[in-house]
């Protein structure tokens, strides 16, 4: 039976179905893992990873790269965060040009770098110059508007839903909301009151993330908060197979089952193309490990694969480590000797991970 909740929405006449949107994530969601996600499908909307609106308008390389989509990534949101709104406005206006169906601004991340300088969530504990910021934003681009934010500050502080109401008040056409304060970083108790607050106060769309990882987290958040979608981060980076088997699920169909053969053959063609796209290995080898810290987790006796790739010092010496672990993996699901260490760990654990490389 297909779920009873909604499975598509409109952002003014922008259409995202199924209503499962890949989240934004500072040094992963590039334009490779974007390109990995979509071929897989599942995925409503894609979002670039946060973009600087000061790096934008002054045209700096690594910036633009961070902005780049392909011409049939549609709908596409690039997000913009900051603290000037002529930055911001410039920038935004720069992301609209380069073809954006939606320009999102970061209301959200808790990155030291970045509430240093009033950007991201500390922006929730000064509502007037959000209000001038999304003000500027909205007068600069003419696609839809819309603002990704924390449930508030702190536990003292939760103030989503005047911030959301705002960011509704001066144009903004969707907004999504993380069940997080600030203070929260990535730990917390999971409460999604707030969120069905927003929801209850706002006309425009509103998107729920937070720990969803599967169907059932999904439908609970769903159906918990009357939102009308949901966003995956981690999730994602853990299982990219999590929207399609979430979207089938939705339409009454059983989850498409992930053998050994397509994670083998899915982790080193991402790497494949990770390492077409960094003109360094061993920048390369960085993003390897980053993402294999977590692809890992969806994997049987994953923490061997994990623990092979974060100590590799070469690519060569990762893509080894990968293809000697899935052949030992094969031969045992084969019925062999078991060959592994460990003890069997499957997909329980989502790394915590601060907003991006900056957060350190
Ligand atoms: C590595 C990493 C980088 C992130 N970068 C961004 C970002 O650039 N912009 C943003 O709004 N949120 C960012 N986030 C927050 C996610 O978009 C999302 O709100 C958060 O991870 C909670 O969702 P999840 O539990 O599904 O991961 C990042 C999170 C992670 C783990």
């Amino acid at each position: 039976m297909s779920s009873d909740l909604p499975q598509e929405l409109y952002v003014r006449d922008v259409r995202i179905a199924p209503n499962l949107i890949l989240a934004p994530m500072e040094g992963v969601t590039d334009l490779t893992f974007r390109r990995l996600i979509r071929q897989i499908g599942g995925t409503g909307l894609t979002v670039t990873e946060f973009i600087p609106a000061e790096g934008l308008r002054r045209d700096i390389p690594k910036i633009r790269e961070m902005v780049q989509f392909d011409a049939d990534e549609r709908p596409i949101s690039v997000q913009v965060y900051g603290r000037s709104s002529e930055a911001l406005a410039e920038g935004a206006k720069i992301a609209q040009d380069l073809g954006a169906t939606i320009v999102d601004f970061n209301m959200g991340c808790p990155s030291k770098k970045v509430c240093a300088h009033s950007g991201g969530s500390a922006l929730m504990k000064e509502p007037e110059l959000a209000r001038q910021l999304v003000r500027a934003i909205r007068g600069a681009v003419s696609v839809p508007f819309t603002v990704k934010m924390r449930t508030g500050w702190d536990v003292q502080h939760k103030n989503a839903v005047e911030i959301a109401y705002m960011c509704q008040e001066e144009g903004a056409e969707m907004v999504t909301v993380h069940w997080r304060t600030r203070a929260d970083l990535y730990g917390g108790v999971r409460e999604l009151d707030t969120i069905r607050q927003v929801k209850d106060r706002l006309k425009i769309p509103v998107i729920a993330n937070g720990d969803i990882v599967d169907y059932e987290s999904a439908m609970d958040t769903l159906r918990k908060t009357g939102a009308d979608g949901v966003m995956i981060g981690r999730g994602a980076i853990k299982n990219p197979w999590v929207f399609k088997q979430i979207a089938a699920q939705m339409r009454g169909e059983p989850p498409c089952v992930v053998d050994t053969d397509e994670r083998e053959m899915v982790m080193l063609g991402y790497f494949q193309q990770i390492r077409d796209r960094f003109q360094h290995d061993r920048g390369a080898l960085g993003r390897f490990k980053k993402i294999a810290k977590y692809f890992t987790h969806g994997v049987p006796y994953g923490s061997e694969l994990r623990e092979g790739v974060l100590h590799a010092q070469e690519v060569t010496e990762a893509i080894e480590v990968v293809h000697r672990f899935f052949d030992r993996l094969r031969r045992y699901e084969a019925g062999g000797a078991n060959p592994f260490l460990g003890p069997r760990e499957e997909g329980l654990v989502i790394p915590e991970e601060s907003c991006g490389i900056s957060a350190s």
